[in-house]
């Protein structure tokens, strides 16, 4: 299926876009108008973009159903600040509940359930509950369009953050991404959250350069059984592996003995193998594994 985005009516393009670029993070954006009423929203047209200086976009868009503007919107741009609440999974529905479009007198604060705390640089109060909250101003607004999806950046600069100690790791030193149940926005009614159990690590060398799936020999590249996954873990090592003849491994011997007679056999034993290895994280062990073949 191609879509031309052109051609496509506001709300399908909505539908697609969303699905696709996700999942995106929620900021929980609490504003302030002249008057000194308070918003509070939701917002998964949200990023960091830079670290130095710190700056995070959230876009409170046109709606798409008639076009109109949000009170979010108009807040920041009377009053150039915001808190940005982090949204993890304990208070997901109470932070669904203040997406609801509330006059512009009702404080969500008060409509969903939250404590509002005062912030120390910035006059819109922070989300007590929330275990990150970062105080901003705003640097810059930009104006995406004028009819109905058109988004509307709002492009702050982070100043201050208040993390919750129960979410720092054991040193104390940092957020432990197991300890922030975080959530993010997917297409239509769909949310993701981040657990302990469906974390999982990539190594990435900064300095130095995996030798490439094209260095990868033919037998192990062509494989019917190791993954892309597999075979990206296997082209991440910085130097082409060789044989290490003090590699002892009671399963590899046994795959020996047992298909000596079938060598395509043994092959596809070997890279069952070597990709079992490869999901737990063994990759010098899948190496020579692959490698005892050869
Ligand atoms: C999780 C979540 C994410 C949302 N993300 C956006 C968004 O990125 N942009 C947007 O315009 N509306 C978004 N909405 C809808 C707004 O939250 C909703 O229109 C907003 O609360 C309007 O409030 P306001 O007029 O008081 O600013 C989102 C709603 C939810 C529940």
């Amino acid at each position: 299926m191609t879509l031309d985005l052109v051609a496509l009516s506001p709300v399908e393009r909505q539908h697609f876009l969303q699905a696709a670029i996700a999942p995106r993070p929620i900021c929980f954006a609490s504003t302030i108008d002249a008057e000194g009423r308070v918003n509070l929203s939701p917002f998964s047209f949200f990023n960091l973009f830079s670290t130095n200086p710190p700056i995070l976009i959230f876009s409170p868009s046109r709606r798409v159903r008639d076009n109109t503007t949000k009170h979010s919107w108009h807040n920041v741009l009377e009053i150039p600040e915001v808190v940005i609440n982090i949204v993890d999974y304990p208070m997901v529905q109470q932070a669904s509940l203040a997406s609801c479009d509330y006059p512009k007198e009702v404080n969500e604060f008060v409509k969903a359930g939250f404590t509002a705390e005062p912030a120390t640089l910035v006059r819109p109060p922070m989300v007590k509950e929330s275990k990150v909250k970062i105080e901003c101003r705003v640097l810059e607004t930009k104006v995406l369009g004028e009819t109905g999806g058109a988004g509307n950046l709002v492009i702050c600069e982070a100043l201050r953050m208040h993390i919750d100690p129960a979410i720092l790791d054991d040193e104390k030193k940092h957020i432990d991404q197991r300890r922030l149940q975080l959530v993010a926005r997917l297409g239509g009614d769909w949310y993701c959250r981040v657990t302990p159990e469906n974390l999982f690590a990539v190594e990435k060398p900064n300095t130095r350069l995996g030798i490439g799936m094209d260095a990868l020999p033919d037998p192990i590249r062509h494989s019917k059984t190791l993954s892309g996954n597999h075979l990206g873990q296997l082209a991440n090592v910085h130097e082409l592996p060789s044989v290490d003849p003090s590699f002892e491994d009671e399963r590899l011997r046994s795959i020996f003995q047992y298909y000596s007679v079938s060598p395509d056999e043994m092959e596809k034993e070997l890279h069952t193998y070597a990709a079992q290895l490869l999901d737990a994280g063994k990759v010098k062990e899948a190496w020579q594994v692959l490698l005892a073949l050869s």
